[in-house]
């Protein structure tokens, strides 16, 4: 097809249909800055780069569907988050934003700790070299070999996440002869205002011990009578992108409030809160996420205020971000496959990728924005959706966006903001091939995941 304007498929603001848009930007070539990684561009040509590389050469070389990690805007966000909460404060990496082996290198060379939530995320970071006392390992249903394995790595703590789960790692680690340092996750009953499915501290989900009815109260008594652990703290995560701080005053008072009945009853004070994740990233330009030292600044300003009120020493605050650190250091590059227009609707776009890479537009009803990447278009803008290569309809990877009217198939488009829970919820549907994940810095470019192969997938298959 030529780059000629489509016949079909609406242009302007006023013939739209109904959509999560505004008005078409008044430049489709212009990158927000609020939304790509930090050293994206355009170079001379118009052809977006990253780490100083351009996608056609990075097409060429790696293929498509593939994400691009800005290694730098990685390590200084880490970075940011590790310096704003300073010396007195942890900050723990949720890994299931995005592992893998490079990324806890950077981690551990950065001074960040990693959160972890399954066996697998645990080999994966003990595998890199990260040290088992900077681990925290997660989950609500975590098997007895999973915490055999932890407890024997000597990980830095375990969030206990249920009645059963606190007598089974006393247990174990009794019988590994050893005290096993742990933190009780409770609920606080914030609502927090995201997707229902993200959202973690209201009362009736599977994560945590309630609050309410003295449930967390009974887990700590229980905790504290029972050798194999030693009580370091309490846990909350209320969700994930989060803009507001409000859940989080509301999360850190209910904390605090147990730690005061704590040491009222037990004459004990805990050492530490953990006050988890879930701070927002900008996915569109609508969006206005708050920077790291903000976030600092307030949690540190709640907690201490709310233990000043209960006469507490204010204990060493922990936190958890994965999205915020690594969600915006990656795009996801596509090449685009057939320009589909449907008369007074939009025009459907479909790439090399789609649900199997980014799941997140089918379960949440996520946002994301688009650019034309291998070039620049003075064309008129068009309405699109950009959607994958898979056998449903629900196969949507940017709802409602504009590209430029000229699109046809063989340019590259890159969607931003892929970093945090796109590789790492990625599947093999329809046996599509997971893509890989390269880093890029200063010039150069490193596959850090590898692109699965149809191989890996016999492999599995052994029938
Ligand atoms: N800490 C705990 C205990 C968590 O459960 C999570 C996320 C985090 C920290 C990190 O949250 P973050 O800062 O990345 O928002 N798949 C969903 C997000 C699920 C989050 C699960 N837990 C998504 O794609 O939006």
């Amino acid at each position: 097809m030529s780059r000629s304007a489509h016949p079909a498929g609406p242009r302007h603001a006023d013939v739209l249909p109904e959509g999560h848009y505004s008005a078409p930007p008044t430049d489709l070539n212009a990158l927000d800055s609020k939304v790509w990684a930090e050293t994206v561009t355009r170079d001379t040509d118009g052809v977006l780069t990253v780490g100083g590389i351009d996608v056609k050469r990075l097409a060429e070389e790696f293929g498509t569907p593939a994400y691009f990690l800005d290694e730098d805007d990685f390590r200084a966000r880490a970075r940011s988050w590790r310096t704003a909460f300073g010396d007195d404060a942890d900050v723990f990496y949720a890994g299931k934003a995005f592992l893998s082996r490079a990324v806890v290198r950077w981690l551990h060379e950065e001074g960040l700790n990693l959160d972890v939530c399954s066996g697998g995320e645990l080999a994966t970071a003990l595998s890199a070299g990260m040290p088992a006392e900077r681990i925290a390992f997660h989950g609500n249903n975590k098997s007895t070999d999973e915490i055999r394995r932890a407890v024997e790595a000597g990980v830095g703590r375990i969030v206990l996440d249920s009645f059963q789960e606190i007598v089974r790692v006393a247990h174990i680690a009794q019988e590994l002869g050893t005290r096993q340092r742990v933190q009780i996750r409770i609920t606080v009953g914030v609502e927090a205002h995201t997707h229902e499915f993200i959202a973690t501290a209201h009362e009736d989900q599977k994560f945590g011990i309630p609050l309410a009815g003295g449930q967390a109260a009974e887990a700590v008594r229980r905790a504290l009578t029972l050798d194999g652990l030693e009580l370091i703290g309490i846990h909350s995560h209320i969700g994930s992108q989060i803009f507001d701080m409000s859940g989080f005053e509301v999360a850190a008072h209910r904390v605090v409030g147990l730690l005061r009945d704590i040491r009222d009853e037990h004459g004990v004070e805990l050492p530490e809160i953990d006050l988890g994740g879930g701070l927002g990233i900008a996915y569109t330009s609508d969006d206005d996420p708050r920077e790291p030292h903000e976030i600092a600044k307030a949690l540190t300003e709640i907690v201490t205020r709310e233990c000043d009120a209960a006469r507490l020493a204010t204990p060493r605050i922990s936190v958890e971000p994965g999205r915020a650190i690594v969600g915006p250091t990656a795009f996801t590059l596509y090449e685009v496959g057939t320009v589909k227009p449907l008369d007074g609707l939009r025009t459907y776009v479909s790439v090399d990728g789609g649900m199997s890479d980014n799941i997140r537009t089918a379960l949440y009803d996520a946002e994301y924005s688009v650019a034309l990447a291998s070039r620049v278009s003075e064309a008129e803008p068009m309405l699109c959706r950009v959607v994958g290569k898979h056998c449903e309809s629900g196969d949507i990877v940017v709802k409602d966006a504009f590209l430029p009217g000229d699109l046809a198939p063989g340019d590259l488009i890159a969607v931003p903001a892929t970093g945090a829970y796109c590789r790492s919820m990625a599947s093999n549907y329809n046996h599509v091939l997971r893509p890989p994940v390269v880093a890029v810095r200063d010039g150069e470019a490193r596959v850090i995941v590898r692109r699965e192969t149809e191989e890996d997938l016999l492999r599995l298959d052994v029938g």
